[in-house]
């Protein structure tokens, strides 16, 4: 997804996300409200309802009173109407209203036109006979239409039964419309818009300053990426924060880093490798000039031309297989796993490294004749030991060259000593790094500084480690350390 359409997403996302909370606060506050004035007008029509039932039967009993043996019939119920007319004229038509029927259902008197329900016998009819107080609540309308518009809320009717003069019975109807409730909600519709789109307006702001903070973030990153992609890798996030893009700036600060490294050390070994590369071709064109020149009157510059190509080109040849071996084993291509006795291989090595070095007569001691069994690349381990073995041999003038193994738990040590020069404290984080030679062993000129980088890369891909611990003039010890695998 393009960034400006992550954009254009999370606005919609925020929108929508704001409108559906505000929204649904804004929806269930007005339900609340809208209940709670319903309720509010059941109230208000019981009480209307029991301080009229009281007036009527007052009414009632002094109409029987005042007319004795004749209050039955219709002069009765014309009286009770007239004194209720007096009692109830002037009600207002947002005040429950009253109206009074007969036995019959006809009408003998009403507050006002609107006490006048129509559709209401049934009601009527069950509060007559079955002497209930009936409550009907007209439901036909929308309760959320006072969203939008003024409020409607339903009107409260009750029928109940009342006794009329001479034993007679009949029907009162208290009806109300209630529109002091829906006044209430009226006033406060106008405030709860204007909170609920501030409250939006708020959330939808808040929520796309965060995501233009946290994508400005994301494309600083971006930016680096295309940095590193176009070869530039002096780059550095900033990665102070302490939230998760922090993290992520300081993951990929440290992986910019081992990128830079890893590009250096190339360059660099490009560089030492055509350099080393170089002399021994120097060399050759050089006697193959002399040879040119005298070789063919001169016998002993002829020979001695001839060795010196000789030997500058073994020199190449080795060093050609050095940096093979360092790139195989970069890749470790091929590593096998069998079980071995790496005791016996031990031996081998020492007493190859014993036979080339015979003239400087070193004393070379190998591990017991016992077997050490270990599950791994013999060959590969071998050559790794066979590296140190030679370095050892080589750097050591007098005394004694010693190859020690032992098992501890799952893993074996491959201890090489020597009595020789020692390397200096300085030169010991260097010394496996490729073409790196100390001061010391520079008088020492065959080696190309090869030697412990492929023995390094060789362990690093067995899961092993290589150590090193040395004092200059006493000697050096390097020990290797191997899992042991599943013998
Ligand atoms: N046993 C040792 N005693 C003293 N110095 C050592 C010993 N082993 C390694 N070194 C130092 O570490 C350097 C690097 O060793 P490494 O085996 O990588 O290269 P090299 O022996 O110089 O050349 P190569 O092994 O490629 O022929 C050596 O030049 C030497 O200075
Ligand atoms: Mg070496």
């Amino acid at each position: 997804m393009r960034r400006s359409s992550l954009r254009t997403w999370l606005l919609l996302v925020s929108v929508l996300f704001a409108v559906l909370t505000v929204g649904g606060i804004s929806l269930t506050t007005y339900i609340v409200v809208s209940d709670g004035m319903v309720s509010v007008a059941r109230e208000r029509v019981d009480q209307f309802v029991g301080v009229s039932q009281n007036i009527v039967e007052l009414q009632v009993r002094a109409v029987e009173g005042e007319l004795g043996e004749d209050a039955s019939g219709s002069s009765a119920l014309s009286e009770i109407a007239g004194r209720l007319d007096l009692i109830y004229t002037g009600r207002t038509s947002s005040e429950p209203q009253l109206a009074i029927y007969d036995s019959e259902l006809e009408l003998v008197w009403a507050s006002s036109e609107e006490a006048l329900v129509e559709g209401a016998v049934p009601g009527r009819e069950q509060a007559l006979h079955q002497n209930e107080v009936v409550r009907v609540s007209r439901e036909d309308v929308n309760p959320l239409r006072g969203l939008l518009g003024p409020a409607v809320l339903p009107m409260q009717i009750v029928h109940l039964h009342v006794g009329l003069p001479a034993g007679e019975v009949g029907v009162m109807d208290v009806t109300y419309v209630p529109e002091r409730e829906e006044q209430v909600i009226d006033a406060i519709r106008t405030p709860m818009t204007v909170l609920a789109v501030s409250a939006m307006s708020i959330m939808v702001i808040m929520m796309q300053a965060s995501m233009g903070w946290v994508l400005k973030l994301i494309d600083d990153l971006r930016r680096a990426a295309e940095s590193v992609d176009a070869g530039q890798l002096n780059v550095h996030l900033p990665d102070e924060a302490e939230h998760e893009i922090g993290d992520l700036a300081r993951a990929l600060n440290g992986l910019i880093d081992r990128l830079r490294r890893k590009s250096e050390a190339q360059t660099r070994f490009i560089a030492d490798a055509s350099h080393e590369l170089a002399t021994p071709v120097a060399g050759i064109r050089g006697y193959t000039n002399i040879l040119r020149a005298w070789g063919a009157d001169d016998q002993e510059v002829r020979n001695e031309a001839i060795d010196a190509i000789d030997r500058e080109s073994r020199r190449m040849a080795r060093l050609c297989s050095d940096l093979l071996a360092l790139v195989r084993d970069e890749r470790a291509l091929t590593f096998t796993n069998v079980r071995f006795d790496l005791n016996a291989r031990c031996r081998q090595t020492l007493a190859a490294a014993a036979t080339r070095y015979m003239s400087k007569g070193l004393e070379f001691v190998g591990p017991d004749e016992g077997q050490l069994i270990m599950v791994g690349d013999p060959d590969r381990i071998e050559d790794a030991v066979a590296i140190l073995v030679d370095n050892a041999a080589k750097y050591t003038r007098a005394g004694m060259v010693s190859l020690k193994t032992r098992r501890r738990r799952d893993m074996v040590m491959i201890e090489v000593a020597d009595t020789g020069e020692g390397i200096p404290q300085q030169d010991i984080q260097s010394i496996f790094e490729r073409f790196y030679r100390s001061d010391i062993s520079r008088s020492e000129k065959t080696g190309f500084g090869l030697g412990l980088p492929i023995a390094r890369a060789i362990i690093d891909a067995a899961g092993g480690s290589i150590e090193v611990e040395s004092t200059v003039g006493v000697g050096s010890v390097f020990t290797i350390k191997l899992p042991r695998g599943r013998v």
